[in-house]
């Protein structure tokens, strides 16, 4: 009997319709809602992005003062949310911390399906309000610090650095955070918008939804590598070091951390523009040594296989820029999922207004008409 071959990681399978963002690869564009992201980069805030991922256009300046005032009156995270934090270990992975008590605070909303629509855009304001005052809660338990406040009055961006540290974050830093949030909001059909779509077509709930997108967006495949980008150059050390460092991890077999995407044949954009951002941010030698990797790498690629075009990834000079801005680097995954949550929940709506079970099928590759064996004859 003929069987249709699964495509390995469906490469080039089309998974969903979807009018949130699109990916084109060839070209190295992004696009969210008909806008190219450099239409929005360092032009519109997360705040605006986000309105325009949930409602498919950019707010007025009524609506806009109204999704700021209700993304910030909703920072403050509730007391199951609190007392799920204060049980995690302070040695806890970051990435792993979220995921539990986004689980608690769904969990006490005693839910067995999803909202109605209204209620779940909502719910999508309220989520993404939460994820960075989750993070940096986290952050000051774990170095025995209090915990900060939300302001009402900060942008979210600024109001994370502000929760982390307890000041208020510099202009520069607070703006290339919101560049870096704005950039990462959201990306197509990737791994983690694809799983919560996945759970969303069940008709199970939005904080469901968004726990099994952030399980996926923790590996190092997906979200996970701009602190492992960081470890790589930590092990490189200097720039004499980059391409003898460099040629012996290919030789071994091994991925450079921030090189190579599954849809980019081109330049990402988003590593475009976080070079320059990078470049301006950064205070030591970090952004020199991290030109002189990437450089090297795509040279040292390039003679590996010709033609295979790999480029940096947007993980690559996102470690950068949130090393400048202070972020530990065990929170540069969560805070990638900060930005998402407002493209994953923008997603989970889209799949609730139109939904249709998500249930492909499998090629089957085990045996076949076996016959059962008693154990005692096994
Ligand atoms: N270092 C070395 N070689 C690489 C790399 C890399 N970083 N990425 C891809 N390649 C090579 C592969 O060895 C393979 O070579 P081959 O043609 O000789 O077999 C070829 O390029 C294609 O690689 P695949 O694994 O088939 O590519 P895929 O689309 O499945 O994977 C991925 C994409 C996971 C991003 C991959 O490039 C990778 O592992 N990169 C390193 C980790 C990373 O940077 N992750 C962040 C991704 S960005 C994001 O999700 C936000």
């Amino acid at each position: 009997m003929s069987q249709a071959v699964a495509a390995k990681g469906l490469e080039g399978v089309i998974a969903a319709s979807t009018a949130v963002s699109h990916v084109y690869g060839e070209e190295g564009r992004l696009v969210y809602r008909g806008y190219d992201i450099h239409e929005l980069a360092g032009k519109a805030s997360f705040e605006e992005v986000a309105y325009l991922l949930w409602e498919g256009e950019l707010p007025n300046q009524s609506q806009l003062d109204e999704i700021r005032s209700e993304l910030a009156t909703q920072r403050r995270l509730s007391k199951e949310g609190i007392a799920c934090l204060a049980d995690l270990a302070t040695d806890a992975l970051p990435m792993d911390v979220l995921r539990t008590v986004v689980s608690a605070v769904g969990a006490n909303q005693r839910v067995s399906r999803r909202s109605s629509a209204d209620e779940a855009r909502r719910e999508a304001v309220t989520f993404t309000a939460i994820f960075p005052t989750i993070l940096a809660a986290f952050e000051r338990r774990r170095r025995n610090l209090d915990p900060v406040e939300p302001r009402e009055d900060l942008s979210q961006s600024a109001n994370y650095l502000f929760m982390l540290t307890g000041s208020e974050p510099s202009q520069i830093d607070a703006q290339a955070l919101d560049t870096y949030f704005v950039l990462l909001a959201d990306h197509g059909m990737n791994a983690s918008t694809f799983t919560g779509r996945v759970i969303a077509s069940t008709e199970a709930d939005m904080a469901s939804a968004l726990v099994g997108a952030i399980g996926a967006l923790k590996g190092p495949l997906h979200g996970g590598a701009p602190s492992l980008v960081l470890d790589m150059l930590d092990a490189i050390g200097s720039p004499d070091n980059v391409e003898s460092w460099m040629r012996e991890a290919l030789g071994r077999g091994d991925r450079l951390m921030g090189f190579g995407h599954r849809v980019y044949k081109a330049e990402d954009p988003r590593a475009e523009i976080l070079r320059e951002l990078a470049s301006r941010m950064d205070k030591g030698d970090l952004y020199a040594l991290a030109s002189n990797a990437e450089q090297t790498g795509l040279r040292l690629l390039e003679e590996q296989k010709p033609g295979r075009r790999l480029y940096t990834n947007v993980e690559f000079y996102s470690a950068v820029v949130l090393n400048a801005v202070g972020l530990p680097r065990d929170l540069f995954t969560a805070t990638f999922a900060a930005s998402r949550v407002a493209g994953w929940s923008a997603h989970v709506l889209e799949q609730y207004a139109d939904n249709r079970l998500i249930r492909p099928q499998s090629q089957y590759t085990g045996p076949q008409d076996r016959r059962f064996t008693p154990v005692s004859a096994r």
